[in-house]
């Protein structure tokens, strides 16, 4: 997919890079990132929010992959951008990211990030529960300023995510304000009366990788009842309606994921439908998008180490990474395709695992993958990193994280340089109480 394809020496090429080159280059293991599939994917929710005639922002969810490069591109495409933490909102602004563009969410933000927020001038924040309402008042008070809220709330829809931690828009969720239980109506009249909080409507995130439409349109039915109570009842009206990110992506055979275009259709239809009447205008939607943006433009490239055959049994086959730059196969049991991307066009011969060098069994990659004869120093490429790969990983055993490379017509880009042992002791600081006494 992409601009993938394997070339005449039989290399994985990506972006027109051969990723020999690129392991010549910056070593491995490397994440690399096909620029052009980031973009299209990028253009196809603008084109068709565009489309649907509808007022819109597509806010991108950093937490997917948050580097100043990915800002940059987000902010070229015309994309808004969902941040969670300081650390995020860092990374935004220092890449030059517009604030007015920029949502920020999260279950506990604290005093100091909605400081740095509101003195930075963001867009608007996603305000999760009362103790954040009455924080985000008092700070804007004292400041006098007036700060954009979109009120986060759970629908009550359970979306088939790939993992129970994905999925958020159930009641029993640390998300929000429940519209079923009258929470979310109180949250509306007690942030439509502060005098430095302007409500601009709500937000809903029902799960992530999601295949179906269902969830979505369900999610947009049952705002509409909630929007058309709250003003009929209190007399407020929501400009905005958020319906958060999900969209799935094929990581493996098996996955059906639907076109960008349809999941858009789908939910623009649903608000068509469901929000007619309600009040003159129809809402502008916002979704925030993370995995369908960056997901399947990310291939992580190792180079093959030691191997253990027990006969009758299993083949392990370790790569120089595992879960430090990969966590989701340990997390939540993802599945991931590999390719021998330095013999690429040779038939496959056997079936291996692909194991991690992390010192815990539970660091597996993929478990039964068939590859042609896997040799020491061949290269492995798992592709559909690019989300929630760099932005979960660790240091786990002290490994260094990996470097992140954009490819695009034949050129690549560092973007985030691989970390070094110096990196890794940076923040070390050995009292001087039990120091090594040098004389
Ligand atoms: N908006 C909100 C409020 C979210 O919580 C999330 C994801 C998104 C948008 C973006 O969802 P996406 O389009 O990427 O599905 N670490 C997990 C995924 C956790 C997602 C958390 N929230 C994983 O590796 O699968």
């Amino acid at each position: 997919h992409g601009t993938s394809r394997i070339n005449d020496a039989n290399h994985l090429e990506i972006g027109g890079c051969d990723v020999t080159e690129l392991k010549a280059e910056y070593g491995t293991p490397l994440y690399i990132v096909d620029e052009q599939l980031v973009r299209r994917r990028c253009r196809e929710y603008m084109e068709a929010f565009t489309a649907s005639g509808l007022g819109f922002q597509v806010a991108y969810a950093s937490k997917a992959f948050s580097v100043m490069a990915m800002c940059r591109l987000a902010d070229e495409e015309g994309l808004s951008l969902d941040v969670v933490s300081d650390g995020e909102l860092y990374t935004a602004l220092q890449a030059g990211f517009p604030a007015e563009r920029i949502h920020f969410h999260g279950n506990n933000k604290t005093p100091d990030e909605i400081e740095m927020a509101i003195d930075a001038g963001i867009g608007c924040f996603v305000a999760d529960n009362l103790v954040e309402l009455h924080m985000l008042q008092a700070i804007a008070l004292r400041k006098e300023v007036t700060v954009n809220i979109l009120l986060r709330v759970t629908p009550g829809v359970e979306a088939h995510a790939h993992h129970a931690y994905a999925s958020t828009g159930q009641t029993d969720s640390k998300f929000g304000f429940d519209i079923g239980n009258g929470a979310a109506q109180e949250a509306v009249k007690l942030a439509s009366a502060q005098s430095n909080l302007q409500l601009l409507g709500v937000h809903s995130h029902i799960g992530s990788q999601i295949f179906e439409t269902e969830g979505f349109e369900l999610a947009v039915e049952r705002i509409a009842e909630f929007t058309r109570k709250v003003k009929e009842e209190l007399g407020v009206e929501f400009p905005v309606v958020n319906l958060g990110g999900g969209f799935g992506i094929r990581y493996v055979e098996g996955d059906t994921p639907l076109q960008v275009s349809e999941y858009v259709a789908a939910i623009t239809g649903a608000v068509k439908k469901h929000f007619t009447g309600i009040s003159e205008k129809l809402p502008q939607i916002w979704v925030e998008p993370g995995r369908s943006i960056v997901g399947d433009a990310g291939t992580t490239l190792y180079t093959v180490g030691t191997n253990k055959e027990i006969p009758g049994v299993r083949k392990y086959v370790a790569v120089d990474g595992g879960m430090t730059d990969n966590p989701r196969p340990a997390l939540y049991e993802s599945k991931y395709e590999a390719l021998l991307a330095n013999r690429a066009a040779e038939p496959n011969e056997e079936t291996v695992s692909i194991a991690g060098k992390c010192c815990e069994s539970g660091d597996m990659l993929i478990w039964d993958v068939e590859l042609p004869k896997v040799e020491s120093g061949d290269l492995l490429a798992v592709a559909c990193t690019g989300a929630y790969n760099y932005s979960m990983a660790s240091n786990y055993n002290r490994i260094r994280r990996p470097a992140v490379v954009f490819v695009q017509n034949g050129q690549s880009d560092l973007v985030v340089r691989r970390e070094s042992h110096q990196d890794i002791i940076a923040n070390d600081i050995i009292p001087a109480r039990i120091a090594k006494q040098t004389v």
